[in-house]
């Protein structure tokens, strides 16, 4: 191998004409929402699906406005187009009306081409949108101070999230985000917002798009997301409260819960259970609480 080659696994085939073969083109025409949430899923993971449906994804209404949900899917595997569990996605959208399958591989070094695949679709599809939230499938959402939030942020030319500043770029093979000098000569990555869970105004995906031509996207969606928010001179916004995003997964509490909008969870943590609490009887929270 020479030259660029060597290191093409660092970047992604994008853009490249990917095609949509379980759409939903007319849900956000049809439904008007302020809010849509995008949860890149991975086929076979119809746990998180179910999961998500029967916690935060079936709030619908919030303070009188409309949020949606879709689950974003890439393709099982190479020529498995037509398998079962291809027919079995198919049952599942004609059952709940929330998947977007489009034809690329669906692997963890793929994610940048879904996440530009979600921002093409959003553009096309749901742009009179207010905002779209891209979150993790093994997240909690709190729904309710998302839009509360959203409610009070500008409505153009805006992102947030945890946003990261001067993240040193990992030169340790072993890491999971390991990045040669070759590639990327900078030792840090430009300000960005964590891939977990972030909201871009529905301005942006378009200029996200466009940006991309010019760029090639590195493997690292939320990184690649970075360099395009860089090419357009617009600087991701830290959230109005510093704890509302969390990386590391905050332990069940109601009242803390009640006071941030994302956050990991625990794997194999009881969700739904968490989900039942949570959204159960209200509660009077003492305001000097740890968050
Ligand atoms: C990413 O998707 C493209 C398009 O389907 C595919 O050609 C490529 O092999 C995938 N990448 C990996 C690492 O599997």
């Amino acid at each position: 191998m020479s030259g660029e080659d060597a290191y093409k696994q660092y970047f992604v085939e994008y853009p490249h004409e990917y095609h949509f073969i379980i759409n939903e083109e007319e849900k956000c025409e049809q439904l008007r929402p302020f809010l849509v949430l995008m949860v890149p899923v991975a086929p076979h993971n119809l746990v998180d699906r179910e999961t998500i449906r029967r916690t935060w994804g079936k709030e619908s209404l919030i303070l009188g406005n409309v949020v949606s949900l879709f689950f974003l899917l890439g393709l099982a595997g190479e020529g498995q187009g037509d398998g079962q569990l291809q027919q079995q996605l198919r049952q599942e959208s004609r059952e709940h009306g929330d998947l977007l399958q489009s034809d690329f591989l669906d692997c963890y070094q793929n994610l940048t081409i879904k996440t530009m695949v979600m921002m093409e679709w959003l553009d096309t599809h749901c742009s009179t949108a207010t905002y779209a939230m891209k979150i993790d499938s093994d997240m909690f959402l709190n729904v309710r101070n998302l839009v509360s939030m959203l409610l009070d942020t500008p409505r153009r030319g805006y992102m947030t999230g945890l946003v990261e500043t001067d993240a040193e770029v990992q030169r340790d093979p072993s890491s999971k985000w390991y990045m040669p000098v070759e590639v990327l000569p900078e030792p840090v990555y430009p300000r960005y917002a964590l891939g977990l869970g972030y909201v871009v105004s529905l301005d942006l995906p378009r200029k996200l798009v466009e940006a991309s031509r010019h760029i090639r996207p590195l493997y690292i969606e939320d990184v690649h997301l970075g360099f395009c928010m860089k090419y357009l001179g617009i600087d991701p916004s830290d959230p109005p409260k510093e704890n509302y995003f969390h990386v590391a997964p905050v332990p069940y509490d109601r009242c803390d819960y009640s006071k941030l909008i994302a956050t990991t969870t625990e794997p194999y943590s009881d969700r739904i259970h968490v989900w039942e609490d949570f959204s159960g009887a209200e509660l009077v929270c003492q305001e000097d609480s740890s968050l």
